[in-house]
Parts: C-alpha cells; sequence; structure tokens
C-alpha cells in the first residue's frame, strides 16, 4: 500500500477523489490536509469532513492549512463547484468540530516520521506544501513523491489562457514545489480533460448506490460548467498507474509574466532539456473507460 497525505480544496472533484481513496486498499490514507483554493477554506475543511461523514470515514484526520496564497490574499475562487464548494446539491453541513490548523505541521511530521514512504496526493493550489517545505526544507529528499492535479503541459489553460486553475491560485506555491527536487508526476489538463463527465457515465453511478448516487449528483451539477474530472486521475493513478501514460518532462511554474502567470513549461525535447534531467513524469493520456469503470467498482465499496 501507499501512504498517502490528500492535500485538496473539496470542491466537487476533490471530493470525487477522496471517495474513490477510501474504496481503495491500495492506499493507506495518512490524513487528509484541506488548503484554500475552490472555495474558502473554512469551506474546503468542513466539506473534507462532511465527505469522511458521509462515507463514515470519520477515523481519517482531517487538518486544516494556509488560508490564502503565497503572494496573492484576494485570488477568487471558481464558481463551477457552487456556492458550498459541493455543487449545490442539498447536502448536509458535517456535524463534527472544526479541524485544527496544523496541516503544515501534520505533513512535516508525518514524512519526518517516515521519510522515504510518504507520498503526497495534492489536488489544489501547492501553498501547503511550498510553506511546509520552507519551515522545514529538509523533509524534501524525505518525500516519496508528489503525484499532483496542476498546471496545463501542452494545452491551453482552463482560468486563464495560459493558466490552470490550481497554478494559477498560487503560482509561487506551485514553482517553488515544482523546483524542490521531490520525484513527481504531473497531471494537467492535458489528461484530465480526456476524463469527460458523460449524461451516460454519470447516470450509470447514480444506479450504483447512495454513496455513488451523491458523487454522480455533484458531478452532474459540476459538470454543467467543467465536465472534467481532474483530482480522481491522481487517486486512479496510486491504484491503477496503467490506465495513464505520459512524458518524462522538466517542469517550471512561470511567476513573472503578467499575461501567463501560473503556467507550467514542461520541457520535453533534448534541446528544450538543455542537460537537465526530467524532474516529473507529465501524463497526457488516460484510459477513461478503464477510469470510470474503477470509480464504478471502488465507489460500491464504500456504500
Ligand atoms: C483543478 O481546479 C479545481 O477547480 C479542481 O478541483 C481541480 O483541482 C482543475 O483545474
Ligand atoms: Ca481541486
Amino acid at each position: 500500500t501507499e501512504r498517502i497525505i490528500i492535500d485538496c480544496d473539496p470542491g466537487v472533484d476533490d471530493a470525487a477523489a477522496l471517495m474513490l481513496a477510501f474504496g481503495s486498499s491500495e492506499v493507506e490514507i495518512l490524513g487528509i490536509t484541506a488548503v484554500a483554493g475552490n472555495i474558502p477554506l473554512e469551506k474546503t475543511e468542513a466539506n473534507a469532513r462532511l465527505i469522511c461523514e458521509l462515507a463514515n470515514r470519520t477515523d481519517i484526520r482531517v487538518l486544516q492549512g494556509c488560508g490564502r496564497p503565497l503572494l496573492y490574499p484576494d485570488r477568487a475562487g471558481v464558481t463551477v463547484h457552487g456556492a458550498d464548494g459541493l455543487g449545490d446539491i442539498g447536502l448536509p453541513r458535517p456535524t463534527s468540530a472544526p479541524a485544527e490548523r496544523t496541516a503544515v505541521q501534520f505533513i512535516i511530521d508525518q514524512v519526518r516520521a517516515a521519510p522515504g514512504e510518504v507520498t503526497l496526493a495534492v489536488l489544489g493550489p501547492m501553498t501547503n506544501i511550498a510553506v511546509a517545505l520552507s519551515i522545514d526544507p529538509g523533509i524534501a529528499p524525505m518525500i516519496k513523491r508528489i503525484v499532483f492535479m496542476g498546471g496545463a503541459a501542452f494545452c491551453p489553460g482552463n482560468i486563464k489562457e495560459r493558466a490552470e486553475f490550481n497554478f494559477y491560485f498560487d503560482p509561487h506555491a506551485a514553482q517553488a514545489v515544482v523546483a524542490s527536487g521531490i520525484p513527481m508526476v504531473m497531471f494537467g489538463l492535458d489528461v484530465t480533460h480526456k476524463a469527460i463527465i458523460t449524461k451516460e457515465r454519470t447516470e450509470r453511478l447514480k444506479r450504483l448506490g447512495k454513496i455513488s448516487g451523491t458523487i454522480a449528483d455533484m458531478l452532474t451539477a459540476y459538470g454543467a460548467g467543467d465536465p472534467c474530472l481532474h483530482d480522481p486521475c491522481v487517486i486512479a493513478y496510486l491504484i491503477e498507474p496503467e490506465i495513464f501514460s505520459g512524458v518524462e518532462g522538466f517542469v517550471e511554474v512561470d511567476c513573472n509574466s503578467p499575461l501567463a502567470i501560473g503556467q507550467s513549461v514542461v520541457s520535453v525535447t533534448p534541446r528544450e532539456l538543455a542537460g537537465r534531467a526530467p524532474n516529473c513524469l507529465v501524463m497526457t493520456e488516460v484510459d477513461h473507460d478503464r477510469l470510470f469503470a474503477l470509480l464504478e467498482e471502488r465507489y460500491a465499496r464504500v456504500e
């Protein structure tokens, strides 16, 4: 089993990713760390607890992390997730108490407790990870790998012409993390835009049971604005990596251009690499039928 911390901003597709992890014994969830992104931190944190409650997984620790990006406090979230961040489908509020504000220290402690064994599954802006690396740079070589949703290597952005939302929301955090030397697997829009949420797929999910039905309702609401299953790709990769394929590249994030801030720049050819070794496996393809089959199978286990 892969020991993971899920760092996220739920978020409809984050919620779908959490449920996938809950149904999968290939991953051991050490904790869920919330960050500001799609919606403000108090909502992402509450939504993370709610998802745990809906799945009867209140044994999993949820922690609050950073409430704003490193430099841009006023970056607006996106609206496709609805006002409550979970598609406004009428979900209840969580009953548990708000989580401790110790996500960054939690990440540091977990990595130090098991050097080389902890994988960070990052589904939102990278603020928590960047701050952890800033407080304790010594953890960088101890992190097994970072598998993240963010960026767009060879395709346009989604929040800006050149930038994907997670990288745009906190470009400086993304820049710091991708430059950290930690082994990385990137799920950018190149691949997640190929994991399309269709009516047929949500209808199938809906018929499976209560949890799958809730996810289907969220995805239907969200899919109207952004019909792509981004964050679950990260968890699916940790369960069944063969579903995806990509290229080795060197990833950097631009923070200097007013037009392209938050853009991920990926060097692949020898000329582009100019002697640098690739720092990331950049995913570009997904077998989407297998991905949705995996979701169905695993959501059924959460019911
Ligand atoms: C990313 O932005 C968020 O809205 C989604 O949850 C995903 O992590 C896609 O650009
Ligand atoms: Ca997300």
